[in-house]
């Protein structure tokens, strides 16, 4: 999860790193009450997920609420590189002097952590890596050693940081990584790290992407989620516990095992291009070993997704054989009936592998009439495909 800078500025301010004051606001009356809270210039930068703010026009100074009431009405609402401004943040001004780059990231090819350091920052940090390679310092960091004061020194050393803000670098570059750690970050970039006027270091912008997968030791990153960013078809599928990613297309599709539904947005994708050009809906695995009740919240949220005019059920027999995964779509379907969801839209489902034979005949034997049974993934893909072109 990548984290807006003004909750980034917070993450580094609440484990103690060198952060300006600043405020959030999302109305240019709210960036007024900021403004006056604040005192003097500040800076008003746009909210976004997005590199390059400052070249595209979200930062820029306003001396005094008024001038910053008119600032945040320029930002709010303005569109960078495809993403709408929601959001300005409002810092105090610091008088810049230098302007340098330092980051932590997870290196995941080389299977280590990596700090990438430059006196040259404030810029396109790619850039100068491009013009100038030997400005950029990419120093591995060892995951159980991590950063220590020693550590840290020798990439001051290394990256050639002035000799009178050694000690402040090495500081941050400490504490950066603590807070890396601690909040289980893959990202943490300060461009700029910035030296002010009387020799003070800074951080004046906050990078972070966060680990999802470590979530569950963070209940309080689940309020750095951006809600209006939230499908509301995947938030609904979280809440269930199922493993949803939804797509732009038609076929609503539904696997067990990661591989096999990807490959079945393959395949689908394929017989789609014979189709009206018909696509895949979503990513759906509902895991080995599902029972009804997980196929019944599978289906109920593909079949929610108003795009979706066909479901492709794939299943291959494994730990659960396919008599019961017949067994848990029938039942599913009138779990779903029973919930008051009218179902419409047709499924061809295809079962193959442990006990494929009876599952097929149960499926058979229910009789439903919206469920079409074909016993190869890509005649069910193909059969999935002209149903949704059809529109049926
Ligand atoms: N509080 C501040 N006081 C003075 N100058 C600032 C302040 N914050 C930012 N700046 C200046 O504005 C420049 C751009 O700011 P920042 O790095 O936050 O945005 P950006 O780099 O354009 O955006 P992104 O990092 O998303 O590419 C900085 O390099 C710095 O010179
Ligand atoms: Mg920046």
């Amino acid at each position: 999860m990548d984290l807006y800078e003004y909750q980034g500025r917070d993450l580094f301010e609440r484990h103690g790193l060198p952060v300006l004051a600043g405020g959030v606001a999302t109305t240019p009356q709210e960036a007024r009450a900021i403004a006056e809270r604040l005192g003097g210039r500040v800076v008003v930068k746009a909210q976004v997920k997005v590199g390059g703010r400052g070249k595209a026009g979200g930062v820029k100074l306003a001396e005094g609420a008024d001038e910053t009431v008119a600032r945040a009405t320029d930002i709010l609402g303005m569109d960078i590189k495809g993403h709408t401004v929601h959001k300005v943040m409002i810092t105090v001004t610091a008088d810049v002097a230098e302007e340098y780059y330092f980051s932590y990231l997870l290196d995941r090819a080389n299977r280590t952590f990596l700090c990438i350091a430059s006196v040259a920052g404030g810029m396109d940090i790619e850039q100068v890596a491009a013009d100038t390679p030997d400005k950029v310092v990419k120093a591995p960091i060892d995951a159980v050693e991590g950063v220590d004061e020693a550590k840290a020194r020798e990439i001051v050393d290394q990256a050639g940081f002035p000799a009178e803000v050694a000690d402040q670098v090495v500081a941050v570059a400490v504490g950066l990584w603590k807070a890396f750690v601690a909040e289980d970050a893959t990202l943490v970039e300060v461009n700029p790290l910035a030296t002010t006027g009387d020799g003070t270091l800074l951080l004046l912008d906050a990078k972070i992407t966060l680990d999802e997968n470590a979530g569950f030791r963070h209940p309080d990153h689940e309020a750095l989620v951006d809600q209006a960013a939230v499908d509301p078809l995947e938030q609904a599928a979280k809440e269930k516990d199922l493993n949803y990613v939804k797509l732009d297309g038609e076929v609503g599709i539904i696997g067990n095992g990661a591989g096999l539904v990807m490959s079945t947005l393959d395949v689908v994708a394929y017989a789609g291009e014979r189709h009206g050009n018909v696509k895949p809906a979503n990513f759906l695995d509902i895991g080995g070993g599902a029972s009804a009740a997980v196929m019944a919240n599978g289906l109920e949220i593909v079949l929610s997704d108003p795009s979706v005019r066909s479901v492709f059920v794939n299943v291959f027999g494994g730990i659960t054989a396919c008599d019961e995964v017949a067994n848990g779509i029938i039942q599913a379907l009138a779990l779903l009936e029973e919930r008051g969801e009218k179902v419409t839209k047709p499924l061809v489902v295809r079962l193959d592998g442990n006990n494929a034979e009876a599952g097929r005949a149960i499926l058979d034997g229910a009789g439903n009439p919206l469920v079409q049974r074909v016993d190869t993934m890509d005649g069910a893909a193909e059969r999935a495909a002209e149903l949704a072109a059809a529109g049926v």
